[in-house]
């Protein structure tokens, strides 16, 4: 069985003394066997990346940030380089989250830079694509995410590839007002996606679903072959919370992996 990402991104959310109270509380909450099956993320914000690794110490728990600038320092007020992210062992970068696209100007070109500056400093960056609900409306929803990923990823190697993971995020279904898309629904996107990373020489890059994932829908999606991980916002932002949706994505691919291999044992 290949890989399985869990992962929360905070958002603008938590202080320091709560991201330390939400590592500890998480760390007496993972099961105690996770081996090479799955891989678990936090993303906090920057203030809260010190405190975050080291409550992490040795838990089987990457780091992310949320966020980096292209260049390794300058002129450029408010931001974060990679440098800067490198000091707090930082595992992965999250890249054009939708509400960064929206609110903060990124654009493909300035992800694609992001992207870049990642790998080139050893992050794993984790690149955010969606559609809007035009775009859903007009049946464009693999046509616009996979524009997205084609130019992110513009000019990377076959090594960088390795490094890359992508988180399919439908805009309509993120937040408060989002309503998550169904596991058909994703699915059909993931294959997409599939399709064109392995048409860009990127067969292995896995490919998370987010937006609106919770304890009601986690286990459906995780049970797809073409969803590679789940990353979650609200529903993890309690330690109880993202515990149980840990469990219960675990308990689900257990059963589908068991239900896989009678199929194959029957059809000998
Ligand atoms: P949500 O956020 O799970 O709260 O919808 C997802 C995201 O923005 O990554």
């Amino acid at each position: 069985m290949s890989t399985f990402w869990i992962g929360t991104g905070w958002k603008m959310n938590k202080t320091v003394a709560e991201t330390r109270r939400y590592v500890a509380d998480l760390k007496t909450r993972l099961p105690s066997e996770l081996g090479s099956d799955y891989a678990l993320f936090v993303i906090p914000p920057f203030t809260a990346l010190a405190a975050a690794r080291e409550a992490i110490g040795a838990a089987p728990v990457l780091l992310g940030a949320q966020n980096m600038h292209w260049a390794e320092a300058g002129a450029y007020t408010g931001e974060i380089s990679a440098p800067m992210l490198k000091e707090f062992e930082v595992d992965l970068v999250e890249l054009g989250h939708s509400e960064r696209r929206e609110y903060f100007g990124e654009t493909d070109a300035t992800i694609n830079l992001k992207v870049k500056a990642a790998l080139r400093h050893g992050f794993r960056p984790l690149l955010c694509v969606g559609d809007s609900a035009e775009e859903r409306a007009a049946g464009a929803s693999a046509e616009a995410v996979v524009r997205q990923v084609r130019l992110a990823f513009a000019g990377l190697t076959k090594a960088d590839f390795s490094r890359c993971l992508v988180a399919y995020e439908p805009i309509w279904a993120i937040g408060e007002s989002g309503v998550p898309a169904s596991p058909d629904e994703a699915k059909g996107v993931h294959v997409a996606l599939h399709a064109a990373l392995k048409e860009l020489g990127a067969p292995k890059v896995p490919v998370l679903y987010g937006g609106s994932v919770n304890l009601e829908n986690a286990e459906a999606l995780a049970s797809e072959v073409a969803i590679d991980g789940l990353f979650v916002g609200r529903a993890a932002w309690s330690a109880e919370g993202f515990a149980s949706l840990i469990a219960k994505v675990m308990a689900a691919r257990k059963r589908a992996g068991l239900a896989r291999a009678e199929v194959m044992h029957a059809i000998g």
